[in-house]
């Protein structure tokens, strides 16, 4: 028996979370959930979207599932996803883009991991008004976040027999923030001389990801850049519906979705649960549950396959609770 930590998140969070639970039961593991809550929901009672017992379960049981939460634009508070990431320390997310047969894409045998550094970059949450007309933006690079995000995305290809990592960056416009973090990547890269290295500049590495995606396989980016170019990624592989993802710190781990709470279609019975299913995957991976890890991507699999039971994200009609049914049939 497990114990993990559940935040359903808000928007279709709690609908997709509700499945997962219910696929990975059909599997037979058995996980104790500690549910908690974030978010706009939870601000009048704890005074805060992201009360001190939600990161307080996750760094007891250090493994955690969890749906999106909604981010006001503008003002507001920030976000509750970036702050989870932060004060847990959790600088490595991993998201995998990976076509299956029947996947609604017009690209083929898809297989990339985006690795993004998930702590500074953009993210570092520095902003101020200069006078009532300007802004800016302060973007933080050290070396230490570098280093530890570009030997992560390598330990993982040694890990996962990938045969390339590629770091992409900006540097020739940012010559002293991207351009540490290439400095570091090729340092870090002498030391795993049996997997190639390269690197792109992230406008090439975009376009190249359309033209011809079959010559990448695990990418390392500062974090905004991670954040646009897995979802460049997403689509690749027919969308955000089915993209899956973990945020990885040195022992605490949070499992989540690329996507958002979807406010279009939120309360509908209409999101796609194979993102957060495939999240539930890497989870299991990440516990060694290979067996029911394969089982379950071998039902999603099964259902894109048939093409019978596909929510409208996917070019059908299915609800989630139908496509949910058809995976757990197949189990
Ligand atoms: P989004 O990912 O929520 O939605 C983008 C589009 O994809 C929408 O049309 C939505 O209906 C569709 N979509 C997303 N997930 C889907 C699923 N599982 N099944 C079917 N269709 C799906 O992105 P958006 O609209 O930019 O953000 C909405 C809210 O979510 C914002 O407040 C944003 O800050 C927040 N957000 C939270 C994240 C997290 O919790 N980690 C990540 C990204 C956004």
């Amino acid at each position: 028996m497990y114990n993990i930590t559940l935040v359903p998140g808000d928007g279709i969070g709690p609908e997709v979370s509700k499945a997962v639970q219910e696929i990975i039961e059909a599997t037979g593991v058995e996980i104790n959930w500690e549910e908690v809550e974030a978010g706009a929901g939870v601000m009048d009672e704890y005074g805060t979207p992201l009360p001190e017992e939600v990161l307080d379960s996750i760094r007891n049981n250090k493994i955690a599932l969890k749906g999106p939460i909604t981010t006001p634009v503008g003002s507001g508070f920030r976000s509750v996803n970036v702050a989870i990431r932060k004060k847990l320390d959790l600088y490595t997310n991993l998201r995998p883009a990976k076509t299956f047969a029947g996947s609604p894409t017009m690209f083929e045998d898809i297989d990339l991991v985006v690795v993004r550094e998930n702590t500074e970059g953009l993210y570092a949450g520095i902003e101020h008004m200069v006078g009532d007309d300007a802004a800016e933006s302060i973007k933080v690079i050290t070396r230490k976040a570098s280093e530890r995000i570009v030997r992560a995305a390598f330990e993982y290809a040694k890990r996962e027999n990938r045969e390339k990592v590629t770091a992409v960056h900006k540097a020739n416009i940012m010559k002293l923030s991207d351009g540490l973090f290439l400095e570091v990547a090729r340092e870090v890269a002498k030391d795993y001389p049996e997997v190639e290295f390269d690197d792109r500049i992230v406008d090439n590495m975009c376009m190249q990801l359309v033209q011809y995606p079959e010559e990448y396989d695990v990418l390392v980016l500062p974090n905004l850049y991670g954040d646009v170019v897995s979802d460049l990624c997403a689509g690749l592989i027919g969308g955000l519906g089915l993209t899956p993802g973990a945020n990885l710190g040195d022992d605490i781990a949070v499992f989540e979705a690329v996507h958002g709470s979807a406010p279009d279609i939120a309360g509908q019975n209409k999101a796609n649960p194979i993102a957060l299913l495939l999240s539930g995957v890497l989870m299991l991976r990440h516990l060694d549950e290979k067996e029911a890890a394969d089982s379950i991507e071998n039902a999603v699999a099964e259902v894109l396959a048939e093409g019978e039971t596909l929510t409208a994200d996917l070019g059908g009609q299915a609800s989630t609770t139908e496509i949910t049914e058809a995976i757990i049939d197949k189990l």
